[in-house]
């Protein structure tokens, strides 16, 4: 090893796992001592494309060559070609985009632009729900071991029980700038929007006239088995988040209003590495990659199989499994820790949703072998858990 192991002198904010890492392809990963791993964790669902997709790594190598990075108030060809590329795969009703860096960065841009294009300042989000970890996308965040350190958070955030369609009408109000939910909790442990819900929180934020932002930073790109999550309930946001998988594992983000929403928004906000051209080039070909593959489809078809085999398990350690496309949890009886540990020994990196709750969410252009092994694996580990 080169230099102190980084994972000694990291910040210890959060729980960390065993292993270091040194090369990715697609699905596979491998450690510093040459072990081999099936990712089904890709990154926390940054990884749509697996590592390293040659079309991500061309695009940044190219796009090196040429221009890194300017402010974010200069127009560049490569934010140009991924504006136009990312509205021209978003809901219809979307025609504004304003880039950033994080799944975070969105969320906070989009209560923003809520608060300041209605007048108002309730935002009303869901229990279970994960939005992220700066200080607005927190306030919205649910667990409350995520929030209580960092109290006082920002004023004016409610939580409902998520699928209550009665609790989010008594909660919408006139005072309401926003209504933000997931479509598919992630980190909450993939619990899935019932086909009423997003239809009745549209219909509210209508009535009330507030504005309804889905998160689908983890949803999005193809992971449930559509292009974006929301497609399944044939509804159209007033605001959408995305990032993870957006840029093939460049860092971005990507806040998506109506023209409305821009027209009434009054104020300022900006991000010194939005619109960064290696991201945005890098955006670009994972659009295009998602789009002539149809990774969708095949997130659809490999998810329809994994729930078959997962479900058909006799195994008394599991207590649900439920999901969309290649976004899986496997709620548990006990602790998804073990688990967790012991799949990683038999070379299968998965991550936790909660702390019952074992979460999958491998490359969506995992070869069907490998996604075979991995499932296999799942299997013996929840058969012995
Ligand atoms: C739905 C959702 N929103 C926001 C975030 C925050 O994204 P980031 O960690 O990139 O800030 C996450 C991260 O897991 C997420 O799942």
């Amino acid at each position: 090893m080169i230099g102190p192991d980084a994972r000694a002198v990291e910040f210890a904010s959060s729980p960390k796992r065993d292993l270091t890492l040194v090369r990715g392809s697609l699905a596979t990963l491998w450690d510093d001592a040459g072990k081999e791993y099936i990712d089904c964790g890709a990154s926390f669902g940054v990884g749509n494309l697996g590592h390293c997709n040659p079309a991500i790594v061309e695009a940044i190598a190219a796009q090196a060559r040429e221009l890194i990075h300017v402010g974010p108030s200069f127009g560049t060809t490569a934010k140009a070609g991924f504006v136009d590329k990312l509205l021209s795969v978003a809901p219809p009703n979307l025609k504004r985009v304003f880039l950033s860096n994080s799944g975070s960065e969105s969320v906070e841009a989009a209560i923003k632009f809520a608060r300041a294009s209605t007048g108002r300042k309730k935002v009303v989000a869901a229990m279970r729900g994960f939005h992220g970890r700066t200080m607005g996308a927190l306030s919205a965040t649910w667990r409350r071991d995520f929030r209580e350190p960092f109290e006082p958070l920002v004023p004016g955030f409610h939580h409902v029980p998520f699928n209550d369609v009665d609790a989010l009408d008594k909660a919408v109000d006139s005072d309401t700038a926003a209504v933000l939910l997931e479509a598919v909790q992630g980190e909450g442990g993939v619990h899935v929007a019932t086909q009423e819900y997003l239809p009745a929180a549209r219909e509210i934020c209508d009535r009330r006239h507030a504005a309804l932002i889905i998160d689908e930073v983890q949803t999005g790109m193809g992971r449930t088995g559509r292009l974006f999550a929301i497609e399944r309930w044939g509804v159209e946001p007033d605001i959408l988040t995305l990032a993870k998988s957006l840029a093939g594992g460049v860092p971005i983000g990507a806040t998506l209003t109506t023209e409305a929403v821009e027209k009434a928004f009054h104020g300022s906000h900006t991000s010194t590495f939005g619109g960064n051209s290696l991201a945005c080039a890098a955006g670009t070909a994972a659009i295009e990659y998602i789009v002539r593959e149809k990774l969708w489809e095949r997130a659809e078809r490999l998810g329809n199989e994994a729930f078959e085999t997962l479900r058909g398990l006799d195994a008394r350690s599991v207590r649900e499994v439920r999901g969309l496309g290649l976004m899986i949890g496997i709620e548990l009886r006990g602790k998804a820790g073990p688990v967790l540990q012991a799949l990683q020994e038999d070379g299968v990196l998965a991550i936790g949703g909660g702390s019952s709750v074992i979460r999958l969410l491998p490359p969506l252009v995992i070869p069907e072998e490998q996604w075979s092994r991995a499932i296999d694996a799942i299997g013996r580990a929840l058969q012995h858990g």
